[in-house]
């Protein structure tokens, strides 16, 4: 529904530190590398990357992070930030990338209306943020003050600026919103000393924040610094501890997955730790309960890390009541799914106990049905948990295949439910017709294929039939593909009943674009190992270890029985002698070339 925008350059992220040893690390790298120690420290804003670009001198677009590569056209929701500037004195076109957040005071009032509502509320005010910035009607951010500071000017340096603290001050002087509290620090104990201030003052900002960034200023350090694929070197951020409370554990409630595993759950008093209110925590499984030896009734620290879920951290024992509840024990407690009663089996090496019921399962069929509608997957808005409990429990869809046979008059008696939002749902299952082959794979929730597994699928095979085609010794032909990945496709498509709601799924009309698949190179060296020694007239040693190795050869330093041969250059010492006692094969640098030059034309 937003167009989407691939940003000119790309919006990176940035590594973390999380103690001071951590920050001296990076201080002291910047230092042997440039002959410098001077950083900008900032906040670091827990709310969205945004770009936003002007055109002589007028706002023009607002573009989200998205994958850093292409984000989505979010102008119509920014233009709505009372604190940024409309116009701007610079003819030029310029870029500012910054971060959009929603006030604290404004996320409480929100979330206030939307318990008057009956609504599900947001979880914290980035996620608020985020559910705003994706509105289509821009009167919504509008009504609920989305606001931003701007933190980055790409292309400062053609400006005729030499510093990132200069940028941040020629943005100011443009009319940009620039955080306060930022510093310009020389050396660590200046660093350290910045962001142990800018920490206390957390709790007393107007916004949240998740840490304090760390920037080499001047941009000929930046320079000399660099980048990695998805992080500037000269940039870092120092992330918060994780916030600690104390609180009861009321009881251990079990939820079944997606594939079946049987979760335990905490339900916990509620306490405020980190910025929200927890009232559960995962156990993962009986493994977990085991080590950390929770029981209903103890005492526990909840921890809460920055965006992470909250955990369980460990049980306080001296608090234990007396006499002592007994210990968790999952499987005598819930032999059978809580949820459809089928048997529960646990595979040797796993710990998690499953609930054999498949998709007879409703748990397990509602949470496949949630997938396979989620963003990333086949995309059909509006779909959402609350919509697919009542479409299974009212018994009018069982598969995926089943959603695609919805009528209008199906949705009629579903809560919540008008003849807007029913026509609405239709046509986004409709459009969701329309895919790529690896958000299909990811759709069918195959254990262990996450999105990345699924892309990579349909690269490599191009269509479904040769996916589905393939043993497990093919399918490991992909990249990062073990073992238990494949066995679980294998698995999955022995399965008739997968492959019949496959067939419905196509014959419904689902469609994407095929292509024939990637070539796969067998290397012609894959699986020889070589060792140089001795001087190569021809080539350097660098050289010769590059080609072997884009050959597919290993290139190892000590000869053994493996070594497939050895390369004597002039004056080859101990590992000639080591190869001849071992009877490894020997070549001279002419044969050696020649070997090369054969598989150079092949
Ligand atoms: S600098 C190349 N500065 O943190 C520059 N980022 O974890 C990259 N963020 O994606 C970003 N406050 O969304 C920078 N003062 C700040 C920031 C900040 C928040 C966010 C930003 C980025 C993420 C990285």
């Amino acid at each position: 529904t937003f167009k989407k925008i691939t940003h000119k350059r790309p919006m990176l992220s940035l590594g973390n530190v999380y103690n001071c040893d951590d920050v001296e690390g990076f201080v002291a790298r910047v230092l042997v590398e440039t002959g410098h120690e001077d950083f900008c420290v900032e906040l670091k804003i827990d709310g969205l990357a945004m770009s936003a670009w002007y055109q002589e001198g007028r706002f023009n677009v607002a573009v989200t992070r998205g994958d850093g590569a292409t984000g989505e056209d979010v102008t119509h929701n920014v233009r709505t930030i009372k604190s940024l500037p409309l116009i701007i004195q610079e003819a030029r076109e310029v870029e500012i990338r910054g971060e959009v957040y929603l006030p604290r005071k404004n996320f409480e009032r929100i979330n206030q209306l939307k318990t008057e509502a009956g609504e599900e509320l947001f979880a914290n005010p980035r996620n608020a943020a985020a559910g705003t910035i994706r509105q289509l009607d821009s009167s919504v951010a509008s009504s609920r003050g989305l606001d931003a500071f701007w933190y980055y000017f790409p292309d400062a340096e053609s400006f005729g600026l030499d510093s990132h603290y200069e940028a941040l001050q020629w943005m100011k002087s443009m009319g940009f919103k620039i955080n306060p509290l930022t510093r310009l620090c020389s050396g660590k104990d200046e660093v350290w000393q910045a962001i142990e201030e800018f920490a206390d003052l957390r709790n007393n900002l107007p916004y949240e924040i998740d840490g304090i960034v760390l920037k080499a200023d001047r941009f000929t350090d930046q320079k000399i610094m660099g980048y990695t694929a998805k992080t500037p070197k000269w940039a870092t951020a120092y992330k918060f501890p994780a916030e600690e409370a104390l609180t009861t554990v009321l009881d251990i409630e079990v939820q079944v997955g997606r594939t079946g595993a049987l979760t335990p759950v905490a339900r916990l008093a509620p306490v405020f730790v980190g910025g929200v209110t927890v009232t559960n925590a995962t156990l993962h499984n009986q493994d977990e309960i085991d080590r950390k030896d929770v029981r209903v009734g103890d005492t526990v620290v909840v921890r809460r890390a920055g965006d992470v879920i909250p955990e369980v951290a460990r049980v306080v024992l001296e608090k234990r009541p007396q006499p002592e509840p007994p210990r968790f024990d999952l499987h005598r407690r819930h032999p059978v799914c809580p949820v459809c009663g089928s048997k529960v089996a646990k595979q040797d090496e796993e710990s998690a106990w499953r609930c054999s019921g498949g998709l007879f399962c409703p748990a397990q069929r509602k949470q496949a049905l949630w997938h396979f509608a989620s963003r990333r997957a086949m995309d059909i808005e509006g779909l959402g948990d609350k919509l697919v409990e009542q479409l299974v429990d009212q018994q009018l869809v069982h598969t995926p295949a089943d959603l695609y046979r919805l009528k209008l008059a199906d949705l009629a008696n579903l809560e919540r439910m008008g003849d807007k939002s029913a026509n609405n749902l239709l046509a986004a299952i409709e459009q969701s017709k329309k895919t790529t082959l690896a958000r299909f794979i990811y759709a069918l929730g195959i254990r262990n294929v996450g999105e990345t597994t699924a892309k990579d699928m349909a690269r490599h095979f191009g269509t479904l039939d040769e996916f589905m085609a393939a043993d497990a010794e093919r399918l490991q032909q992909v990249r990062d593909v073990g073992p238990v990945v494949a066995q679980s496709i294998v698995a999955f498509f022995s399965e008739p009943h997968n492959r019949e709601v496959i067939a419905q799924l196509r014959a419904s009309g689902m469609h994407w674009t095929e292509h024939s698949g990637e070539v796969i190179q067998v290397r012609p060296l894959s699986g020889q190992t070589f060792v140089l020694t001795g001087t190569l007239s021809e080539l350097s040693r660098e050289d010769a270890k590059a080609l072997l190795e884009a050959f597919g050869a290993r290139v190892s330093g000590s000869v053994s029985k493996k070594t497939s041969y050895v390369v004597a250059g002039a004056e080859a010492g101990s590992k000639l002698d080591k190869a001849r006692e071992l009877g490894v094969t020997v070549l001279d640098e002419q044969q050696f070339l020649q070997l090369l030059k054969e598989y150079e034309t092949n």
